[in-house]
Formats: C-alpha cells, structure tokens, sequence
C-alpha cells in the first residue's frame, strides 16, 4: 500500500528533548502536519512561532509543519504579520485541556479577531468542549459551533478530535464546518479507560465516549466523508506525568499501521481520510511525499524514551517501510 502525501491534521509535537523523542514518528509516517500551540508559554506570537516552526524543521528531513498560533485577542496589525507563517488559529476555551490556562475566557471578546479571520481566509481550529459534565462537554458545545458557523459564514471552522457523534450531523448543515478525527476516538471505548483496570495511558481530553459514538464515527469514516480530516491528536507526557493524570495519548508511532488494518484494504478511502480531504478543503500544497505499508508483523514499542505509546507492544499486520 502506498500512500500520497499523508498529513497529521492535529499534532502536538512538544519541545526540547520531548520533542526530539517524538517527531521522528511522524516525520516518517507523515508529508506534514498541523502543530499545536499549547506549549509553556503559549505560541501566541510570531516570534515564538518562528522559532518553533525552526526547531521542527531542523529535527526533521522531508517533513513540513503547519503551524497554529494561540488564540488571543490579536489587532489587525499582529494578525497580518502571522498571516503568512500559519496554518490557523486554535482556541482553547480557558483550562479546558493541558496548558490551555490562557485559553479564551468568552467567546465574544475574541468576536472582532474571528472577524478578521474570516475576512483574510485563516481559518479556526478549536477545541470543542465546555467546562460541564465530562461526558456532556462536547455535546454542550454544539450549540456554540453552530452559532460561530452562522455567524462567520466564510470562515473555515474545525472541530478538533470529535468523540461525540451527534457532531457528525453539523457537518451537512453547515459548510464552513470540518472535523477531525484521532486514532483514538475511531478506535476506541470509555471500557478501554475505565472498563477494566484503570488505564491512565488512554486517557484524554475530550475522554473517549461510548460504542455508538464510535461506531458513528468509524461509519463517517468509512463511507469517505469529505469533511472528515485525519487528526491524530497524538500528545505525548512522561509516563511519570501521566500517573499524575495527565491528559493526552502518545498515538504517533502506531498511525499508519493501525488505520492500515481499519480501512481493510480500501487504499481509496484511507488515502482521502489521511490526506486528500485535507488537502482539497484547505488547499494545503506541501511537498509530495510517498508512505509505502508493507504486509509484514510488526509489534509496536513498548516505550518510545520515557513515554508509553497507545497499542504498545501489539502485532500488527502492516508496517511502514
Ligand atoms: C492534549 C495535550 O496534552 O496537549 N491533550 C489531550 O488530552 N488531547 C491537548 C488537547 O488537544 O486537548
Ligand atoms: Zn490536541
């Protein structure tokens, strides 16, 4: 099997020696892939921006990273000078999830930067939940996607890592809404988190929902969906940082052989799910990039530094080569 130009919609990619464990996994797997910005301090300036997006690129060969900036009340003139360097803003409503503490307190305040957003074409990306009940949180947020997708016709809004399948249905209602999906939330059950042993490795924001979910989502999926973009929201913590609760699953290393096994040999639909859906809705042009998939065993690490990865240690019937 191979695969043109796969991007990673939704990638956090941390700094540092972190960031040196990590990429090399979707540097291999992955053409590029969207950077989130919630590191300590925030990337919420082009600065910071800039030499971030340098240290990705000097770790890396063959790999393009498509920065998002930190949602933060820009003026006009901030906002035109990251304009160039990005892919689109994220917002996180304030301590929603790790490192979002100076997230967006009310949506309003940041109503005049949406508004430039949609006018200069960068879209939004955000993270889709409310501070309510853990299982309700994306639900409750509904509501306010579809009033942003009203309010802001031109402008592109994704949904980040939905795990709740009545979000499946704005999709159609709304054309300037897009989604996301991780491996996690196609894949996996809230049993695999709390159903048996405590799992805190599976653990994440937002938490892994019921089977109807699921299955809703491996549906979406399967029948191609055009506004339905792979996003592996891969984030890796210390095993050390997840025992103390941290939220976050270190998905990199085990994308593209586990979606390979998904899509059962519909090379077609996992092509578009990986890259094409992607690249047609938000016109990303990077450098091609063949990812080839052999049919060969393959046992996923164990640890990658001092990071547990999801699936560690399965046998896989794919490998990228
Ligand atoms: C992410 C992280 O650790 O940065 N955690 C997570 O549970 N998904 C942040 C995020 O995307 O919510
Ligand atoms: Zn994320």
């Amino acid at each position: 099997m191979t695969l043109n130009t796969p991007i990673d919609m939704h990638l956090h990619l941390r700094e540092g020696e972190m960031l040196k464990t990590v990429l090399p996994y979707s540097a291999k797997q992955f053409a590029a892939a969207v950077i989130m910005p919630n590191l300590v301090p925030p990337v919420d300036n082009k600065n910071r921006l800039i030499d971030y997006k340098e240290e990705i690129v000097q770790n890396s060969d063959n790999f393009t990273p498509l920065m998002n900036v930190f949602m933060k009340e820009f003026d006009e003139e901030e906002l035109l000078k990251l304009k160039d360097e990005i892919f689109a803003v994220k917002l996180y409503p304030a301590g929603i999830t790790t490192n979002s503490e100076g997230g967006v307190k009310s949506i309003e305040k940041i109503y005049s930067v949406l508004e430039m957003m949609s006018e200069l074409n960068i879209p939004l990306s955000v993270h889709g939940e409310t501070n309510g009940f853990v299982l309700d949180r994306e639900r409750e947020f509904i509501d306010i996607y579809k009033k942003l997708a009203k309010d802001f016709p031109n402008l592109k809004i994704i949904m980040e890592h939905i795990g709740t399948s009545e979000m499946l249905y704005l999709l159609d209602e709304y054309e300037n809404l897009y989604t996301t999906v991780t491996l996690h939330h196609l894949l996996l059950t809230l049993d695999e988190v709390v159903g048996g042993m405590l799992n805190p490795h599976y653990f994440c924001k937002p938490i892994i929902k019921t089977p109807k979910d699921r299955d809703e989502i491996q549906k979406f999926v399967k029948k191609g969906h055009k506004k339905i973009m792979f996003g592996s929201d891969s984030a890796p913590h210390s095993i050390k940082n997840k025992l103390k609760g941290a939220a976050g699953i270190f998905s990199a290393p085990v994308i593209l052989p586990a979606l390979a096994e998904f899509f059962e040999g519909d090379l077609e639909t996992f092509q578009k799910f990986v890259s094409d859906n992607a690249r047609e809705n938000f016109n990303i042009n990077v450098p091609e990039k063949k990812v080839e998939l052999i049919e060969e065993e393959w046992t996923a690490p164990y640890i990658v530094g001092n990071i547990k990865p999801m699936f560690a240690g399965k046998k896989f019937k794919f490998k990228v080569l």
